[in-house]
């Protein structure tokens, strides 16, 4: 609590395009002030008004010369697979049965999952990623584990237990009710408490009867508001696995549709393998897809379509995907986005690159009027970032001609080294003078 201000290069994007197609509206100011109150943006503006008018007494902390962002927004992780990451050799469903329900049965030890809570909160304010959607396991204790640590830190953060009652082994399955039960008390318990969320987690069709489907369609009905997450069209085995499983469906959209889970605030990750019909259904009914980048080249599941989303209105996160993904980096993730595009003969500009990793996720994630603008009335949650944090960086600085190119600079050869500080309703949770020494986490 209290008043404090912070200076620097200001960096922010408008909630959306003015025009559909557009690049996003950038909001800069090369020597600003953010002025916090109680966590929450009070004013932001140029540094030498500000500085003038700002009350004796408020502390000024001066991250000059340095980028000052709303904090990094990953709309889809998985806290469980930290350490599978890098698994060698395995296309999704291969990889999931050899390496990830393996290391996922371990969560149900409660101490495996603080741990592990611990350590990916630690990770990503190390990354500048301030708000995750994040998949715990189908153990109750993984998800209270995540919820407690996150409350703790006091982040904006969005997670669910995971539902799945079939095709995975014994000690990962719940049941519908099971499943239903524990989401409901997990709302009860969690949802609402800081700034957490919880979302409800079928994890894939393939991993969900239909009566669990129901169940989560129970959840979904009582609960209109709460955001959903799932996996969706990732692989082409998994796309004929559901075909297989549900063989009435027209699509692998359709089963979520059938169950009431397309809806604004789902969150769909992968979307690869989409027809028209499906990628049209999802923007229709308000729902998001979510590119994993890193992921998608590593489980060499494809490549996503982003041209295609545009043109139908279906909004786009990105997200790392942990422990598919290889990176906790948004900046890594983005440069590997624009890679994935390029094979696409498509183009991820710094700015739409910079606005998803920002306001497009958190609006994306239905948060888009709380976290992910550097705007008066949101969340202080913000990230410094060094342009010149490594030698090919500052080289390559010394010929950037404007704003987009140290921008798409930072974005390719940028890393987690880049993160000179994150804040957290204003309160500092990563400093990079610290790291290595001593936490600075509560
Ligand atoms: N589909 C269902 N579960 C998973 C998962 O854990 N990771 C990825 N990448 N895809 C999935
Ligand atoms: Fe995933």
């Amino acid at each position: 609590t209290g008043t404090l201000a912070i200076r620097g290069r200001l960096l922010s994007f408008d909630a959306d395009p003015a025009v559909e197609g557009e690049a996003p509206s950038v909001r800069f100011i090369e020597d600003g002030i953010v002025v916090i109150r109680d966590g929450i943006i009070v004013e932001v503006g140029e540094g030498p008004v500000v500085a003038r008018r700002l009350e004796a007494g408020i502390a000024v902390i001066d991250h000059r010369p340095h980028l000052v962002m709303p904090g990094f927004i990953d709309p889809h992780l998985h806290l469980p697979q930290t350490q599978v990451i890098a698994s060698y050799g395995q296309e999704l469903m291969e990889w999931l049965a050899k390496y990830t329900f393996p290391e996922e049965l371990r969560y149900g030890d409660s101490a495996v999952s603080e741990e592990a809570s611990r350590f990916l909160l630690d990770t990503l304010a190390a990354n500048g990623t301030t708000t995750a959607a994040a998949y715990c396991t189908s153990h109750q204790v993984s998800a209270e584990a995540f919820f407690t640590e996150a409350d703790r830190r006091g982040l904006r953060m969005l997670a669910g237990k995971v539902m799945m009652d079939r095709n995975a082994p014994p000690g990962l399955l719940d049941t519908p009710q099971s499943g239903y039960d524990q989401t409901k008390e997990l709302i009860e318990t969690f949802h609402g408490r800081g700034r957490l969320e919880v979302a409800i987690t079928p994890r894939f069709a393939p991993t969900s009867s239909e009566a669990q489907l129901d169940a989560a369609k129970a959840l979904a009905a009582e609960y209109p508001g709460l955001p959903i997450q799932t996996h969706l069209s990732e692989n082409k085995a998994e796309i004929a696995f559901v075909a297989e499983a549900f063989p009435w469906s027209k699509d692998y959209t359709d089963v979520y549709e059938r169950y009431g889970l397309v809806r604004p605030r789902a969150l769909f990750g992968h979307c690869i393998h989409l027809s028209d019909r499906e990628r049209s259904a999802l923007a229709d009914k308000g729902a998001s897809a979510i590119f994993c980048p890193t992921s998608n080249l590593f489980l060499g599941s494809g490549l996503y379509d982003l041209a295609a989303s545009r043109a139908v209105g279906l909004s786009t996160g990105i997200a790392t995907d942990i422990g598919g993904g290889t990176s906790y980096s948004m900046l890594t993730t983005a440069a590997e986005g624009y890679k994935v595009l390029a094979l696409k003969g498509q183009k991820l500009r710094a700015f739409e690159a910079f606005h998803m990793l920002t306001a497009g996720n958190a609006a994306a994630m239905g948060i888009g009027d709380k976290v992910g603008r550097l705007e008066k009335g949101y969340e202080a949650d913000l990230v410094v970032l060094d342009t010149h944090s490594t030698a090919p960086l500052r080289r390559r600085m010394e010929r950037v001609q404007s704003l987009s190119e140290e921008l798409f600079a930072l974005m390719i050869l940028g890393d987690e080294r880049a993160t000179v500080a994150t804040y957290a309703m204003g309160r500092k949770i990563y400093d990079r003078y610290h790291a290595g020494h001593r936490p600075l986490a509560p």
